[in-house]
């Protein structure tokens, strides 16, 4: 099992390219199979959790072939071309289908299994087996699938069936809720809607409205109707804003920092930490702002700035859902305290993220008191160097590492292996800001 060692850093300084998307890789992968002709995606995300959602449609029968630098290649040159199957093109597994730690993987495939006239198997690995699916079983199931599981939680057994359009009304925002039950809707004779209490991502219906589909949104309500015939297409993944995420982070606490993170996706879906990040102070901004396939994309630029504490809550937390982990570490190193609320969909992530940056941050000796729904964080100069636990949870591991550079002495992060789910090169690529 690997870990990082890290120190207090010399100022980070240059220009970086983040690894591409991962939600808009997976749902590239998904949209194109189930496509009727041939996609081209550039810039994918070959990580461990998207690099699932192509073996799972391999298995299903998809024709996903890489081309260019190799299966690890980064950049443009390598594609992923996707021969369609049609959305009733795809065959039974011949095995079960391994998850490996990506919910969305497991979440989404769901929806499109439940179209299936066949069952398949999904299972994961002991992260994934311990995150909830009982968030995607219950919709599905009122829609027409069959499914088998101990207790709604990993492995489980979907059986398709003839499916009816619903409306459902979900209790969480969760761009993976809504994404499988609208991928189910595809398969519906009529119009299935999905309406959430507050928005989350919405990668899956831009990308759905460009393969053709009919898809409405309205306020909080995204509706599709069922058996379109979707249009492949031709598909460059912007760069993951949550990868991102730890560079501008960084470069803001480091003093002495400038960073410009190139190509990054600025879906306004996404981006609660750049919005929180300046209200607590911090200067970003955004150069070179374009669209690129249907998605808002900017060269991201940061500089040093002290921090002051903040509240966190409300429609800001699932625009955010993925940078608590490293809004926790700029919270421990601002003025004052940081109160989040509001968030308990954190402790059902990769680890509890709530309990795991809890006991993290006060190893590095913060005073942190851990809510039902949240943390309040009472910030500190500079943090005492510690051994951390990452829980296996990539977010984690990563947001630990930037954490110790702004700590008084070599600190340790356990289990980082993980983060090669979703950041491939992380510690070679903040070494190049420190040279
Ligand atoms: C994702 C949605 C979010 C996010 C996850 C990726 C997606 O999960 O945390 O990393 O690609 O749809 P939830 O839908 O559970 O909020």
């Amino acid at each position: 099992m690997s870990e990082i060692r890290i120190r207090y850093s010399t100022p980070l300084r240059g220009e970086i390219i983040p690894p591409p998307d991962k939600s808009i890789s997976h749902r590239a992968v998904i949209l194109s199979s189930l496509a009727e002709g041939t996609s081209v995606i550039r810039n994918f995300l070959f990580a461990e959790d998207p690099v699932s959602t192509v073996n799972a449609f391999r298995q299903m029968g998809a024709e996903i072939k890489i081309e260019g630098q190799g299966t690890r290649g980064r950049g443009q040159e390598t594609k992923i071309i996707i021969n369609g199957k049609g959305l009733s093109g795809l065959s039974a597994p011949e095995a079960e289908i391994d998850c490996g730690n990506s919910g969305t993987t497991m979440r989404l495939l769901c929806g499109v299994l439940s179209g299936q006239p066949f069952s398949a198997t999904l299972k994961g690995d002991a992260s994934l087996t311990r995150r909830p699916m009982k968030r995607v079983m219950e919709p599905l199931s009122l829609m027409g699938a069959a499914f088998k599981s101990e207790n709604g939680y990993p492995p489980l057994t979907v059986t398709g069936g003839y499916l009816q359009p619903i409306h459902y009304q979900s209790p969480v925002a969760s761009a993976q809720v809504k994404s499988s039950v609208l991928l189910a809707g595809l398969y519906c004779d009529g119009v299935t809607s999905v309406t959430e209490p507050e928005r989350s991502r919405d990668h899956t219906e831009r990308m759905l409205k460009a393969a053709g589909a009919h898809l409405a949104v309205d306020n909080l309500t995204v509706s599709v109707k069922g058996r379109a015939t979707l249009k492949p297409s031709d598909i460059i993944v912007p760069n993951d804003f949550s990868s991102a995420a730890f560079f501008m982070t960084a470069g803001i606490l480091v003093p002495g920092s400038e960073i410009l993170i190139k190509n990054v996706g600025i879906n306004p879906t996404r981006t609660g930490l750049l919005e929180i990040l300046r209200s607590m102070g911090a200067e970003i901004s955004l150069e070179n702002e374009r669209e690129v396939s249907g998605e808002p994309v900017a060269d991201i630029h940061v500089r040093h700035t002290p921090l002051k504490g903040i509240e966190v809550s409300g429609d800001m937390v699932p625009k955010t859902i993925d940078e608590f982990p490293i809004l926790c570490v700029a919270a421990a190193l601002a003025q004052g305290h940081t109160k989040i609320t509001g968030a308990k969909e954190l402790r059902v992530k990769e680890s509890d993220r709530i309990t795991t940056m809890s006991n993290a941050l006060k190893k590095m000796g913060i005073s942190v008191e851990e809510l039902e729904d949240g943390l309040i964080i009472e910030g500190r100069e500079r943090l005492k160097p510690a051994t951390i636990q990452s829980c296996g949870d990539h977010r984690i591991a990563m947001s630990m590492a930037i954490a110790g550079l702004r700590a008084d002495g070599e600190t340790t992060v356990l289990d980082t292996d993980c983060i090669k789910t979703s950041f491939p090169g992380f510690m070679e690529l903040l070494e190049t800001l420190q040279k």
